[in-house]
């Protein structure tokens, strides 16, 4: 039962303070789909009870989630290694504990370790792709090859390797928390924390695959506690309250922009902030809508432009709506903006990143390297701040 050991993770002492390695066990108490049934995306708003955990944070930070893996896999795992899941076994902190416990809560039992697949190759009666690619000299070649596959994928091709239970974990890496931006204010809602997050699922290699936290947080607990922990970060609020500031927050990376506005409300800022927002489709995916439009009108929020990629036959996206705008980007960091961007890591920071200093060059008159340099002083002077993943 994940409920129970999900609860047994996090029991709290009564006197010791909730910290990273005692978490708080909080209340899910709201889970609610963010996009219309016929979106392409399962978005979700959660909502965490942090009554009585005396744990708060500032908005810009993040909160570490510390999940339970997947029942069904856990099962599979054990059946595919022919075991019954009560063999002995020393948990990720050397604790006794059961093989199927801790699979559930102390290891990582999707992405496979090095170490592992040395072991299925040294064991399996014939794996010689896996040797081969196992040389050193091939690393990028096996990171392609290892691109949507997991343990199960190798356990189920190898069946010629065989471990014992405690060997098994032995060669496991620990379970770790996830990180996530707050979306809330504690000033707009006490003892509660809001988070807005992607679930995380795909097919590879033939299997439905599952994103071990996101969708711990959807779909395995309604019922049991849910251990979480703030982490501190330096994406706060600009020090000086008169500064404007420029917020870039395509899907999940509007959340902290969502806190950030929520705070703004209830210390009643009147400094000039402008959101970007970007989504794939309008109708289905604008999520927040009536909130943002709301802080627009009562003045929280001065400008909201929007970039819905798939609403034409072109990828329109938050980039394109700010060289749309260059002239007031550039007016704005002119008069001393912060400049914000929260989300994909991959592609959007940097295409966001290329942009800005587009618009430094066409409309400051910068050469490349003014431009550049224009930058590293708004990074010196913390007003260009990432909160990238
Ligand atoms: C500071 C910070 C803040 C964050 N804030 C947020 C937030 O507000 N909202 C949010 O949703 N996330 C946020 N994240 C990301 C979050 O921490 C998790 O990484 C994310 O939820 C995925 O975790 P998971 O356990 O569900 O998936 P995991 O089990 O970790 O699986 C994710 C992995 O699956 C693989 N994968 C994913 N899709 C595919 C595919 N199509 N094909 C093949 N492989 C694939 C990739 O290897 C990927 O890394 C943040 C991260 C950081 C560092
Ligand atoms: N590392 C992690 O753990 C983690 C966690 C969550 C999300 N992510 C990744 O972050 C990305 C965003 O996820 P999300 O759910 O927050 O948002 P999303 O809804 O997938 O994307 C938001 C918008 O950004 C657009 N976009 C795509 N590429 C872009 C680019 N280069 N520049 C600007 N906008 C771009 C999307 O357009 P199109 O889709 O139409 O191209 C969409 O309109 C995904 O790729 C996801 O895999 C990673």
């Amino acid at each position: 039962m994940p409920n129970e050991t999900a609860t047994a993770t996090v029991t709290a002492t009564a006197t010791a303070p909730y910290s990273r390695t005692n978490p708080f066990p909080a209340k899910m108490l709201v889970n609610r789909r963010l996009n219309s049934p016929d979106s392409e995306k399962d978005t979700r708003h959660f909502e965490l009870s942090l009554e009585g955990s005396g744990l708060s944070y500032e908005v810009g930070e993040s909160v570490a989630i510390y999940p339970t893996n997947c029942p069904d896999l856990v099962d599979e795992l054990l059946q595919t290694l022919g075991a019954n899941g009560n063999e002995p076994v020393p948990n990720n902190r050397g604790v006794p504990t059961t093989f199927r416990e801790a699979l559930l809560r102390d290891y990582s039992i999707t992405q496979p370790t090095p170490r592992m697949l040395r072991a299925i190759a040294e064991r399996a009666s014939a794996a010689p792709l896996l040797n081969e690619l196992l040389d050193p000299a091939r690393k990028q070649d096996l990171d392609t090859y290892l691109y949507g596959m997991e343990m199960i994928d190798f356990l189920i091709e190898h069946p010629s390797a065989k471990f014992e239970a405690a060997e098994f974990v032995s060669l496991l890496a620990k379970l770790q928390p996830r990180l996530y931006s707050v979306a809330s204010s504690l000033k707009a809602y006490p003892d509660t924390v809001h988070l807005i997050i992607d679930v995380v699922t795909y097919e590879s290699h033939g299997r439905k695959r599952k994103g071990v936290c996101s969708t711990f947080l959807a779909d395995r607990c309604s019922e049991c506690p849910v251990p979480v922990y703030p982490s501190k970060s330096k994406f706060h609020l600009p020090e000086d309250s008169e500064a404007p500031m420029i917020m870039v927050g395509p899907g999940t990376g509007v959340a902290p922009f969502r806190a950030f506005l929520q705070e703004r409300k209830a210390v009643g800022a009147r400094s000039k902030a402008w959101l970007f927002f970007g989504a794939q489709r309008e109708k289905s995916d604008f999520y927040y809508r009536e909130e943002f439009e709301q802080f627009l009108a009562d003045g929280w929020l001065t400008r909201l432009d929007t970039a819905f990629s798939r609403d034409q036959a072109h990828k329109i996206y938050v980039q394109h709506r700010m060289l749309g705008a260059a002239g007031e980007v550039w007016k704005w960091l002119d008069e001393g903006a912060y400049f914000y961007v929260c989300g994909d890591a991959k592609r959007m920071a940097k295409d966001v990143d290329a942009a800005l200093r587009q618009i430094l060059q066409q409309q400051g008159g910068l050469s490349v390297e003014e431009a550049n340099g224009y930058v590293e002083k708004l990074k010196n002077e913390k007003r260009y701040r990432r909160d990238v993943y």
